[in-house]
This record gives C-alpha cells, sequence and structure tokens, in this order.
C-alpha cells in the first residue's frame, strides 16, 4: 500500500510538473502569435444548415470543378457539410476508354472536400446513362458477354474505389435500376441485357471488396410513389436477404411543388428502413412544375416566372419535407442538394431547355430565400 501510494504521489507530482511546463509553453506560443500580430482567426458567425442540422445529419450539395472558386465555394462551405461530384465520377466521364480513367475533376473535388473537413459521397458506379461507349462493345462492335462485362465492372470499380479509398465514406453503387413502368420490373438497360439482374448484387460486392468500410447505396428517383415503393422494397429486400453488402438507399429526391405528399414521403422511408437499411436523400431539389422525363422544347407561352402562389408552395413543401426528415433523424444519415443555387441548376435545362427552375434553398444572388428561413425554424 505504501509504496502504491508513494508511486502514485510520483505520478501526481510528474503530471503537476507537466502541466506547469506545458502551459508555459503553451503561453509562449500564444505569446508569440499575438506579437506577430497574425490576423484573428476567421470566426464564421452565421449559421449554416449544417450547423442548424449538426444534431440530425451531414447536409450536402452536388458540386461540379467550376464551384470550388468564388462566391459559390463560400457558400458551400458556409451551408454544407458534405459534397457529392455531380458529373465526374460518372463512368463516361471517369472511364472514357478501356484503360483510361480521368481523374482531374473528382481530383479536385475530394481534395477540396478534405481540405476543408467535408464528407464526400460518390455517385456512381454503375447505371444506364452516361456510360462509356467502349463499355458494352467488343473490339468489333458485338454487344460483350456477360462475364466480360462483370469483369469490365469489376475493373472499374476496384479502379475507381480504389482511387478515393478512406476518403469517400459512401458509394452510389447501382444507380435507378428499377424500370420507369410499373409493368416491369429492373430496367431492361444494358446491364440487365447482358449480365440479368445479377450486374445489381455483384457491384455491390465488388465495391465491397475494394474498400469494406464504404457505406454502399442503391440509389433511384421517384422513390415515394406509391407503386414503384413497392418494386425498389422487392429489390432492396432479395438484395438483404441474400446478405449483399448493402448499407442503405439513396432516395433521389428530385420533387416538385407538387409531390409527394407527407403521407408518401412518410410511408416511404418508413417501408425502405424497416429493411435495417438507413436512408439519405441524395439530389434534392424542387422543382416549380411537375415532373416530366422526357425532353421537350418549351410551349410558347409557357411562364418560367416564380410567382408568390407558386413561392408559397415551394415553401410549404420545403417546411414539411424537413419536419418529415428530423422526424425520421434516427434512420436518416444524410440530405444532399442536388446544385448549390438557383444561380444554375440542371433544371434550367432539363427537360426544358431554357426554362427557369428555382429549386433550391439560395437564390439567383446566393442568398438565402424564405424557404431556406423554414427549413432551419424548429
Ligand atoms: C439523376 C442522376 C444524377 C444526375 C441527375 C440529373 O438523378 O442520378 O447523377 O444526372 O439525374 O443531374
Amino acid at each position: 500500500m505504501e509504496k502504491k501510494f508513494n508511486v502514485e504521489g510520483l505520478r501526481n507530482r510528474r503530471t503537476f510538473w507537466l502541466l506547469i511546463v506545458g502551459t508555459v509553453l503553451l503561453g509562449n506560443v500564444n505569446i508569440g502569435q499575438a506579437q506577430k500580430k497574425q490576423p484573428a482567426a476567421k470566426v464564421q458567425t452565421e449559421k449554416g444548415l449544417k450547423d442548424y442540422y449538426q444534431n440530425y445529419f451531414p447536409i450536402g450539395v452536388a458540386v461540379s470543378g467550376r464551384n470550388l472558386t468564388g462566391p459559390d465555394a463560400k457558400l458551400i462551405l458556409a451551408q454544407f457539410n458534405s459534397v457529392t461530384p455531380e458529373n465526374c465520377m460518372k463512368m463516361e466521364v471517369i472511364h472514357p476508354e478501356e484503360n483510361r480513367y480521368n481523374w482531374t475533376e473528382a481530383d479536385k473535388i475530394v481534395n477540396f472536400a478534405q481540405a476543408h473537413g467535408l464528407k464526400v459521397r460518390g455517385h456512381n458506379l454503375c447505371w444506364h446513362e452516361q456510360n462509356p461507349k467502349w463499355l458494352f462493345k467488343d473490339s468489333k462492335g458485338n454487344l460483350v458477354t456477360k462475364s466480360v462485362l462483370l469483369n469490365r465492372l469489376k475493373d472499374h470499380i476496384f479502379k475507381v474505389v480504389g482511387q478515393y479509398k478512406g476518403r469517400i465514406y459512401a458509394w452510389d453503387v447501382i444507380n435507378e435500376a428499377i424500370d420507369d413502368s410499373a409493368q416491369n420490373f429492373i430496367r431492361k438497360s444494358e446491364w440487365y441485357k447482358i449480365c440479368g439482374e445479377e450486374y445489381i448484387a455483384k457491384a455491390f460486392e465488388y465495391a465491397h471488396q475494394a474498400d469494406p468500410k464504404a457505406l454502399l447505396f442503391y440509389n433511384d428517383y421517384n422513390t415515394e410513389r406509391p407503386e414503384k415503393v413497392e418494386r425498389i422494397y422487392m429489390l432492396l429486400k432479395r438484395l438483404v436477404d441474400a446478405k449483399v453488402p448493402i448499407y442503405g438507399v439513396g432516395l433521389q429526391g428530385h420533387w416538385s411543388i407538387f409531390e409527394p405528399s407527407e403521407k408518401e414521403l412518410r410511408d416511404a422511408i418508413a417501408k425502405y428502413s424497416s429493411l435495417g437499411l438507413t436512408v439519405q436523400f441524395t439530389e434534392l431539389d424542387m422543382s416549380i412544375y411537375p415532373w416530366e422525363k422526357l425532353k421537350r422544347e418549351r410551349r410558347q407561352g409557357e411562364s418560367d416566372v416564380l410567382t408568390p402562389e407558386l413561392e408559397q408552395k415551394q415553401i410549404d413543401q420545403y417546411k414539411m419535407i424537413f419536419k418529415v426528415f428530423r422526424d425520421y433523424k434516427d434512420v436518416i444519415t444524410g440530405v444532399t442538394f442536388w446544385n448549390v443555387s438557383d444561380k444554375h441548376s440542371w433544371l434550367d435545362e432539363y427537360p426544358v431547355m431554357g426554362r427557369k427552375n428555382y429549386p433550391l434553398l439560395f437564390d439567383q444572388k446566393r442568398k438565402p430565400k424564405k424557404a431556406f428561413w423554414e427549413v432551419v425554424k424548429f
């Protein structure tokens, strides 16, 4: 006992002196800094979306390289704590030829995120759109076999996921595999035509092998329409039952002031999460027009003015969806907006070229809209 007491005493004395020396040293550092008259560190005084939601989930934004400097970068750093590359990780861009990868813009975004402590969601590894020409064909121009295509998928996933291993925390592994028509199940894409449904599970397995720590998502749109919920649920259940390494479901959230309803949204979240999957809203925006899929010309006289009525509908809808998100914070692990501000969004070109849209929480001058203030009022 006696001995132990002495040893303890010695330790305590050592700790005491270490504290003293430490304090003096730190003090000197501070004095040194003060003497050099360094400008006071910039303190962010205004709260951003990410701060209001810090006890809920990360708030992300889809970006391209050109958003990483100037006023967009400032807005991103003030408001968001996660980014998703909008286009540059899609296969067409990142893997344009069989033996060539193009990392330039993707590296830029990941480095920016790392430098500023933002999370990165990878988007995406396997999709029916924006694929490079070489992918499904052999050198003679014939469709490749299933084993060739699965090997190509594996190489692609190993290379891309490997490139950002440990720096990208979540991947959209499969994007939009469910068909648009209620009569069909899996979309009849080249992936499906060549490999059958199996390519889906395989993609998750490859991604998991490439980075066992990355959180893997199935991602899709119109995910709250009751009929589509059933088909997505069916696919997810098959994957979960087969012990495929899937972690969550990404609900894109390309919504409008007309849908989803509160009930549809709640039902969808409840249904998907009943499988033990986490839910993320991965591409959120809120069009002021009804949803349309096919590209078309602007009709004569078709207005693109944000009237007070439309604005009010958007405010109400944004308020409603964020209330629901907060209610489900136990299963929601991220909400990502698709683009930074109304100054420019992909909805200015799609589905109607040149028809202005106003889908985000920041206006064309990058200032918070009324909807923003409703979203952070809780
Ligand atoms: C889908 C894709 C996204 C993007 C949008 C439009 O939702 O998942 O990558 O192409 O369409 O920008």
